[in-house]
């Protein structure tokens, strides 16, 4: 599992947010490329047909901004500054009317029951999104030797020991509300 070209445009799409993700931003911009690859599986397997979601604008977009505002606010309570950057960005690039598909996709990127159809990008990018922060451990069909693939090509690099250590601070901060992103 490796794709260059999606890479590439990865890592340019966050350069502006190069100084808020600080020492993050090799391990967020490979969370992104392996969320965006277990979409094209997962889409692949759901029998789509067409653009592979991780040629999408929609996609591409939810994907680079899901998480930022991580960073950006400095909080972990970040669905709604994230999807505030993804609508300027795409406010910025002619392309208003995807605002209300992201949207949806980012905010209920974290939600614990099925978000809409297997097909649906808001549930494929829901489940991509799971199969990598939970390493593998929940996987929708694919096999471990994609999710280890993936792994391989793009690694972690601190990604989620910084989750690990973000949601502990939260817990600290916020007992009651340590998972504010998490929807029923
Ligand atoms: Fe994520």
């Amino acid at each position: 599992m490796q794709d260059d070209a999606l890479a590439v445009d990865v890592s340019a799409m966050l350069s502006p947010y190069a100084k808020a993700l600080g020492p993050d931003r090799a391990g967020y911009t490979n969370h992104v490329i392996r969320v965006l690859l277990f979409c094209d599986e997962l889409w692949e397997r759901a029998g789509g047909d067409g653009d592979a979601p991780s040629r999408q604008m929609e996609y591409r977009v939810t994907g680079v901004f899901h998480d930022l505002g991580i960073w950006t606010d400095e909080t972990f309570d970040y669905l709604v500054p994230s999807i505030d950057l993804a609508a300027a960005y795409l406010e910025g690039r002619d392309c208003k009317d995807l605002v209300p598909l992201v949207t949806e996709m980012i905010d209920l990127h974290h939600k614990q029951r099925p978000a809409g159809p297997p097909d649906s990008a808001v549930e494929i990018f829901r489940r991509a999104d799971a199969i990598d922060v939970s390493l593998g451990l929940h996987r929708f069909g694919l096999p471990i030797k994609d999710v280890r693939g993936a792994m391989r090509a793009y690694p972690s690099r601190g990604f989620h020991k910084r989750l690990i250590k973000l949601t502990a601070k939260r817990t600290i901060e916020h007992p009651t509300s340590p998972l504010p992103m998490f929807k029923w």
